[in-house]
């Protein structure tokens, strides 16, 4: 077999996370303080793939370019590829078609997390070189995603967001294919929703009998797309994690548990109790950091609570009264107690936010 690329579909709308991906690619809302799109950049380079190719939308594009760059921070050699329009998956893979040329490659969306990453599946590709291995794994709600049913080691159908689903089994992500999916995604029409459907596309393999595989996924998957899944896959990562303390820490703050500290940030007493991370260059005094939170670069807290939290860099919450918990804040996003009378609620919120006083 000629040696695999990778495919990563960093493109898409995001509305999903907004108003998050207003502003920027939800595919670099960090977890643990790394942008989604590198766990599936290391697991490729982890699995021995040196060619990726990434799918980016024109809003957000420039700004995956800045961070991943050309991929050497890798190790691997990264080729941007415009797709002009969020138009399904199967769209995204005949834009890479120059890119992917007559190559197997493994496909990823760049907004999943795979726990374990992709060696395993990338052995079982190359050993059996199926026309494609589709992963897959067992959810309780399986209306929402693109499913399968099988008949023993083939996948004999597929179906997108089935009303009534055949099985529990989820298509998971990333995906493994030969050549000749760009033949399948040229023969299907758009779906209902107006896209072109990966699901689609492997179901035209399965119906002209070319060889479709499962493999059900062992450890934990997670597509990060709404604001639960970004803060359960930050759980995730964080529980296993190793604990590692650069930054500074006064007589009075205590760290407990599975706790990173960034070189140059400044604890003042302070209290974290694991795991936690937190960036580069964040101050944080008289406060209280509890589990599963991860405190971007440059953050302030002071005088606060906050727990299971995301906060992006630059973004600082002082002076609360109650806890700030399961939130997401943005960049550069300011929460403060003002000092002044009357007391009132004070707001400059951006479209589509989500506010909770409880
Ligand atoms: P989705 O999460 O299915 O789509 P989306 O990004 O438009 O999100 P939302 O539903 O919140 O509006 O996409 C999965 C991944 O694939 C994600 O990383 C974006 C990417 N993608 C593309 O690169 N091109 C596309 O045409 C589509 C539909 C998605």
């Amino acid at each position: 077999m000629k040696p695999l690329k990778g495919l990563i579909l960093s493109g898409g709308k995001g509305t999903r996370l907004r108003p998050i991906t207003h502003t920027s690619a939800k595919q670099l809302v960090p977890v643990a303080n790394r942008p989604v799109l590198f766990y599936g950049i290391d697991a490729m380079a982890q699995a021995g793939i040196s060619e990726i190719g990434i799918i980016i939308a024109p809003e957000t594009g420039e700004e995956i370019k800045e961070v991943a760059g050309d991929g050497s921070q890798f190790g691997v050699k990264i080729t941007y590829i415009l797709q002009d329009e969020p138009a399904g998956l199967a769209h995204a893979v005949l834009t890479a078609e120059p890119f992917l040329g007559d190559s197997p490659f493994v496909m990823y969306l760049g907004d999943n997390l795979l726990q374990g990453g992709i060696d395993d599946l990338v052995a079982k590709f190359k050993q059996g070189e199926p026309d494609a291995l589709i992963l897959l794994t067992p959810v309780p709600d399986p209306e929402h995603f693109g499913v399968a049913e099988l008949d023993g080691e083939r996948v004999v159908a597929l179906a997108e967001k089935p009303p009534e689903p055949k099985t529990n089994l989820a298509l998971v992500g990333v995906y493994m294919f030969m050549p000749l999916i760009h033949d399948a995604a040229r023969a299907i029409e758009p779906s209902p929703r107006g896209e072109l459907e990966i699901t689609d596309a492997i179901q035209y393999l399965v119906d002209n009998d070319k060889r479709v595989e499962p493999h059900i996924v062992q450890g934990w998957w997670k597509d990060t797309g709404r604001l639960d899944d970004m803060l359960e896959a930050n759980r995730l990562i964080l529980d296993r994690m190793e604990s590692r303390v650069e930054g500074s820490l006064d007589s009075e703050s205590a760290v407990e548990g599975r706790v990173v500290i960034e070189g140059g940030a400044t604890l003042t007493r302070a209290t974290v109790r694991g795991p936690a991370i937190i960036g580069k260059g964040a101050t944080l005094t008289d406060c209280y950091i509890g589990p599963y939170t991860a405190i971007g670069e440059d953050c302030a807290v002071e005088r606060a609570e906050v727990e299971h939290s995301i906060l992006l860099a630059g973004s600082s919450v002082r002076g609360l009264d109650g806890r700030m918990e399961a939130s997401l804040l943005g960049r550069n996003v300011h929460i403060a107690r003002s000092v002044g009378q009357p007391k009132a609620y004070r707001f400059m919120v951006g479209d589509n936010s989500d506010i909770g006083i409880l």
